[in-house]
């Protein structure tokens, strides 16, 4: 049975004392979900916000890690050190990762095995640009970050993917995909990953959409059968909004 899941991507926002009082906001108002809640302050602030939530229902996880186990790698995380500190699960993929910071489809596949390596829970990001979206490329596109990151993993670590389509277009444009559009891409994704593995993964694979969800839109876009859930940037970012995106589920 796949979950129900919002989880809040902060990305490079908040420092220590805005997370923890972003934290303490978002504890007090959490409202009794059947959600899974999940946030994502940046690395720096990671050891102090599970500390924070010990015993809370929502779930501290990561923006990104690296592949390898330990090593000279400047300014990188491994899924040893989140673990370390109660983090079991890590974001890869997400497209600003993508366009910004190099990663492509063989590292991202690289990553994802080095976290299911270790027990971790994956969320992987993918989604078209616009440019594929305006010449009917979107599907292709979307198939072949699929395949090329997740179609060599074994069956039996699909309960430990969630996957997040996120439209580049839509991510902090204020340009939603409507609620048709979310929903055709998430059956796409769910007959792509049925037609790879089974039937049964794919049901039981979470898909969560993101790109400007907000407390109004948030409703109808996980109203759609095959949308399981969200992953926000900026409305996670302000508690009133995140909840009311929670209470949407
Ligand atoms: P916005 O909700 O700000 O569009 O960001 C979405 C996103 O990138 C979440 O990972």
């Amino acid at each position: 049975m796949r979950s129900k899941i919002v989880a809040g991507n902060w990305k490079m926002n908040k420092n220590s004392e805005g997370t923890e009082a972003l934290l303490v906001e978002l504890s007090a108002k959490l409202p009794d979900t059947e959600a899974k809640v999940m946030v994502s302050p940046t690395f720096v602030n990671l050891g102090s916000a599970v500390r924070q939530l010990q015993g809370s229902k929502i779930e501290v996880i990561a923006q990104n890690m690296h592949f390898a186990e330990s090593g000279a790698f400047t300014g990188e995380i491994s899924a040893d050190m989140l673990l370390n500190i109660g983090i079991n699960t890590v974001i890869l993929g997400h497209s600003e990762r993508r366009a910004y910071f190099g990663e492509t489809d063989e590292i991202l596949k690289k990553k994802v095995k080095a976290a299911l390596a270790k027990n971790m829970t994956v969320m992987f990001c993918f989604g078209e640009e616009l440019e594929d979206r305006k010449s009917g490329n979107h599907f292709n596109v979307v198939e072949s970050q699929l395949k090329n990151a997740l179609f060599e993993l074994d069956q039996s670590v699909w309960s430990s993917i969630i996957l997040a389509y996120e439209p580049v277009w839509a991510i902090g444009t204020g340009e939603t995909a409507s609620p048709e559009q979310a929903q055709e891409m998430h059956a796409f994704i769910r007959k792509t990953i049925a037609a790879a593995f089974n039937q049964d993964i794919a049901d039981n694979v979470s898909i969560l959409y993101g790109g400007s969800v907000k407390p109004g839109n948030a409703e109808e876009i996980f109203s759609k059968p095959d949308v399981d859930g969200g992953l926000i940037g900026g409305a996670a970012l302000v508690a009133d909004d995140f909840i009311a995106i929670i209470n949407g589920i």
